[in-house]
C-alpha cells in the first residue's frame, strides 16, 4: 500500500522542519523522512550544544553563492526577528553572544523541541530511520521507495543537507536527485574548516599548538577579524574558519597578529623607556610569551632592543601583523561545518526554491549552493529557504 501526501519533506534537519512546518500550519498533509534515528542532529551538536540559530545582522552579504543575489527573496521573507518570535513563543530563553550571534541559554535541544512541537501542532508526519531507495516522477506527482513502503506526493521537498561530517549521516543524496533531474550542479567544497600546513611548517610552529590571538584573516579583499587558534595540525579558530570559505588550494593567506594594537609605537616607546629589555620581552607584553619567542627566534632578533634599528622594528611587526602562510590544505569534510556549492541557483526559483525545470521539486538549505559565514548565518538559511519552500507547496 501506497501512504499519499500533499508534500513529502527528505531530511529532518532544521530547513526540512522548518518547511514542513510551514507547509503544515497552511493545511497540507506533509510527511518529512529520515535515514537517522533522531532529527535534528546538527541542531544538537550546533554552537558547542548551545545552537547559534541566527544571527540578527543577516542578510545577502553574509552569503557565498555563485549567484550573490539568489539568497535575497528568501532571507528578506523569514528574518532573524520572524525566528526569534517564535524561539520567545516557545519561552526558549537566548543571548546575544558576539557579532549579533544568537545562543539559546539553556540547551540546543530546546530548539529541535520547538520545531518538533509546531511539526506536531501542523499534523506533521515524522518516520525516522526510513532509507530512500529510489524516486521517481509520474504524471500524477512523485513516487518514493523507502525501506519502510512506497509514498507519493505532488510536491517533493529535498532538504538532506551537505557532505559535511559523514559520520552523522551526510550524504550526497541531494546532488544525486539534482542530476537525476537533470539540474546542474556547483562544484562542493568544504567550508568553515580548519586549515592544515606542510609538515615542516607544521612541526616549527607546534611549540604554538593551543594559543589563541586575537586576529585578521585576510584572503585577497576578504578579512575577518576573530580569534585565530594554533592548533597540533594546524590553524584553527574562528578568523580560519571564516577565510576558508574563501581560500582556495594553492593561495596565501595574511595573518595579523593584534590588528588593534599599533605595534610599531609599543616598540618604539619600549625601546626608549627600557632599552636594556629583549625584543622578545617587548612583544611579550602584547603577544602569548610563547608567540613572542617563536616570532622573534623565527626573525633572528634577539639581543637588547636598544640594539635594533627602525629597520628591524618594521622587521618584526611585519613578522607579527603580516605574516603570510600557504596552507596544505583543509581538514576537509570529515570537521567542515558546511559544504559550499551544490545545487547551482540558476535552476531554481528564489522565491520559493522549486526547480524550475521540474514542477513540485524544491531543494533547500545547505544542499543548494548558498553557503553562510560562522555566526548563525547557515542556520538562518536553512530556516529562511525552508519557509520560502513551505509558503509556495
Ligand atoms: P542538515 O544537515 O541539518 O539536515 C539534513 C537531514 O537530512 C539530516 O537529518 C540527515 O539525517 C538527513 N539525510 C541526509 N541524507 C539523507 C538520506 N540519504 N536519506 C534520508 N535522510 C537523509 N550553523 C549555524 O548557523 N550555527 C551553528 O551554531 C552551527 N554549528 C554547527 C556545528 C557543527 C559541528 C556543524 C557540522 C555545523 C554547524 N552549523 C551551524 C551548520 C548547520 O548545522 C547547517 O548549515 C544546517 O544544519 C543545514 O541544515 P539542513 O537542514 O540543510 O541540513
Amino acid at each position: 500500500m501506497r501512504l499519499k501526501s500533499d508534500v513529502i519533506v527528505i531530511g529532518a534537519g532544521a530547513a526540512g522542519m522548518m518547511c514542513a512546518i510551514r507547509a503544515g500550519q497552511r493545511g497540507r498533509s506533509v510527511v518529512v523522512l529520515d535515514h537517522a534515528k533522531a532529527p535534528g542532529e546538527k541542531i544538537r551538536i550546533s554552537g558547542g550544544g548551545r545552537c547559534n540559530f541566527t544571527n540578527i545582522h543577516a542578510g545577502p552579504k553574509n552569503f557565498l553563492s555563485a549567484n550573490p543575489h539568489f539568497c535575497k527573496s528568501a532571507l528578506a521573507r523569514f528574518t532573524p526577528a520572524d525566528f526569534i518570535a517564535m524561539v520567545e513563543g516557545h519561552g526558549i530563553a537566548w543571548h546575544e553572544k558576539s557579532l549579533g550571534q544568537l545562543f539559546c541559554d539553556n540547551s540546543a535541544k530546546d530548539i529541535i523541541r520547538m520545531l518538533l512541537d509546531e511539526m506536531r501542532a501542523a499534523g506533521v508526519q515524522l518516520r525516522l530511520q526510513t532509507e530512500i531507495l529510489a524516486v521517481e516522477k509520474d504524471s500524477d506527482g512523485f513516487r518514493v521507495r523507502t525501506s519502510e513502503g512506497e509514498y507519493e506526493c505532488a510536491s517533493l521537498v529535498v532538504a538532506t543537507g551537505g557532505k559535511s561530517i559523514p559520520k552523522m549521516g551526510a550524504t550526497g543524496f541531494a546532488y544525486r536527485i539534482a542530476e537525476l533531474f537533470g539540474l546542474a550542479l556547483v562544484e562542493t567544497r568544504p567550508g568553515l574548516v580548519p586549515l592544515t600546513l606542510d609538515p615542516v611548517l607544521l612541526e616549527s610552529i607546534a611549540p604554538l599548538s593551543g594559543i589563541s590571538a586575537p586576529s585578521e584573516i585576510r584572503h585577497g579583499k576578504t578579512g575577518f577579524r576573530e580569534a585565530l587558534l594554533f592548533t597540533h595540525r594546524g590553524l584553527s579558530g574562528p578568523a580560519i574558519l571564516q577565510i576558508s570559505s574563501y581560500w582556495r588550494e594553492g593561495d596565501e593567506i595574511a595573518i595579523d597578529i593584534e590588528p588593534d594594537v599599533d605595534l610599531l609605537l609599543h616598540l618604539k616607546k619600549a625601546k626608549q623607556a627600557n632599552g636594556r629589555q629583549s625584543a622578545q620581552t617587548a612583544l611579550g607584553e602584547i603577544l602569548p610569551k610563547r608567540l613572542a619567542q617563536y616570532l622573534t627566534e623565527r626573525e633572528a632578533i634577539s639581543g637588547n632592543m636598544a640594539d635594533l634599528s627602525d629597520r628591524g622594528l618594521i622587521r618584526l611587526c611585519d613578522a607579527v601583523q603580516n605574516w603570510k602562510i600557504k596552507p596544505s590544505g583543509s581538514e576537509g569534510y570529515r570537521t567542515a561545518e558546511v559544504t559550499l556549492g551544490g545545487i547551482d541557483t540558476t535552476g531554481l526559483d528564489s522565491r520559493t526554491m522549486q526547480a524550475k525545470s521540474v514542477p513540485g521539486l524544491y531543494f533547500i538549505g545547505e544542499c543548494v549552493d548558498v553557503t553562510g559565514w560562522l555566526g548563525g548565518y547557515n542556520f538562518q538559511w536553512a530556516w529562511a529557504s525552508g519557509f520560502a519552500a513551505g509558503e509556495s507547496l
